[in-house]
């Protein structure tokens, strides 16, 4: 239907050449050759034409979508349809671009670029919206680690040169405070203080050995073993603490036996990170679910392979994550706990990078996150 509207559009829109004809045919097939969706648009939003990629990108509202906003009839589509593009193409003739972004069956965050452009009639007025769309998604993906690489690499560098700078002078206070009699002072209040000082210098050390270990890259010793015998050692630790905050677990492995190709010292630290941070952030309970399953093939943010892997997953119901830290999770010492020390990601991905893996982190303010570690199938096992 919307095919032989189209045709009949490209058809009357075509030059006099005489072979009119086979010039629209040529501007119709040139159409459907374009990588990216392309939808054309009347005043009531339905759809007068568009190419065969529509499918391909998310985000693309379905044809019969006619008249009603992108966010009722986009599945997973997030955010608000107050400022449509479109219909403010409509109004002012001005073209438009914004992004949009939701979350796919897998948990995935994909972007989608959308640009609007007015087409006039011959009076000027904008009858027509075009509509193009791009997938952003590997791009932003790996915009985002891109980042994250370059943060972790500086501030790891950055963070080891002070600790080690810090240590010794610090070394040399304590040793200084150990060697003062307190009582040889004259000031009451001294040793007070002095404990004071002592307790602070406490913390300073270990605030430095924190940092010194997460910048020292222990390489990662890779084995066989059962996923699912690795979910329930790490839920044994926070079982007692679920139940106390009244938060149901759910674990699921898929397919059961699945057996899994890393180093489960390391990636037991990765999921008690993840389960602890799914807690925290539900004190008053919810659903706290650890899945596994095999993916015959996983969208990687690097495309240097569509290939198998594992995906473990964490999600939460508890109070998600805000748009504007979303950015920052991975960047050591971010935290919004009073007691965090903002490690336990940034750790969690130096772990997961050593493993050629991903992690991701997506939610819904209010609604929950859910974090995913993607890992690399292990060697073929002969
Ligand atoms: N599941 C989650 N729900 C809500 N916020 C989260 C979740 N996971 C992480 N965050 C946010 O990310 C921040 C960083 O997490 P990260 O684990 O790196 O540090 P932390 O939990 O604050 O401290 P710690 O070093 O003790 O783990 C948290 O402070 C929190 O704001
Ligand atoms: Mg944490």
């Amino acid at each position: 239907m919307i095919e032989t509207r189209t045709r009949s559009l490209f058809a009357r829109r075509r030059k006099p050449t005489g072979s009119g004809r086979a010039d629209s045919e040529l501007a119709w097939a040139a159409f459907q050759q374009l990588d990216d969706p392309v939808r054309v648009l009347t005043e009531d939003l339905s759809v007068a034409f568009t190419n065969t990629d529509v499918a391909k990108c998310p985000g693309v509202p379905p044809a019969d979508a006619a008249g009603r906003c992108c966010g009722e009839v986009v599945p997973g589509r997030k955010g608000s349809c107050d400022e449509c593009i479109v219909r403010a193409t409509f109004t002012d003739g001005e073209p438009r671009r914004k992004e949009v972004w939701g979350i796919d069956g897998n948990g995935d965050r994909w972007v989608t670029e959308i640009q609007t452009k007015p087409l006039r009639d011959s009076k000027g007025r904008v009858r027509h919206v075009v509509e193009i769309f791009r997938d952003r998604s590997n791009e932003k993906r790996l915009e985002r680690q891109l980042l994250q690489s370059a943060k972790l690499i500086t501030i790891g560098e950055v963070a080891a040169g002070i600790a080690h700078e810090i240590r010794n002078p610090l070394a040399g206070i304590r040793l200084g405070l150990d060697a003062l009699d307190p009582n040889s002072l004259s000031d009451p209040a001294a040793k007070d203080i002095l404990d004071d000082i002592t307790r602070d210098i406490g913390r300073l050390d270990r605030v430095v050995s924190d940092l010194l270990n997460f910048t020292k890259a222990k390489a990662s010793q890779p084995e066989w073993f059962q996923l699912s015998a690795l979910f329930n050692q790490v839920c044994r630790y926070i079982r007692g603490t679920a139940v106390q905050q009244g938060v149901a677990l759910k674990v699921e492995v898929d397919p059961p036996d699945l057996k899994i190709w890393a180093d489960r010292n390391q990636l037991h630290q990765v999921l008690l990170n993840l389960l602890v941070n799914s807690l925290q952030a539900m004190p008053g309970g919810g659903t706290l679910e650890l899945q596994g399953r095999y993916s015959k093939s996983i969208n990687w943010s690097n495309e240097k392979k569509e290939c198998a892997g594992y995906r473990l997953i964490v999600r939460d119901t508890g109070c998600g994550i805000p748009e504007e830290h979303v950015h920052r999770l991975f960047d050591p010492f971010f935290t919004t706990k009073p007691n965090g020390t903002g490690l336990g990601l940034a750790t969690s991905l130096s772990i997961v990078r050593r493993h050629d893996g991903e992690i991701r982190i997506n939610s819904t303010p209010g609604e929950g996150a859910t974090a995913q570690v993607l890992l690399p199938e292990g060697p073929k096992r002969r």
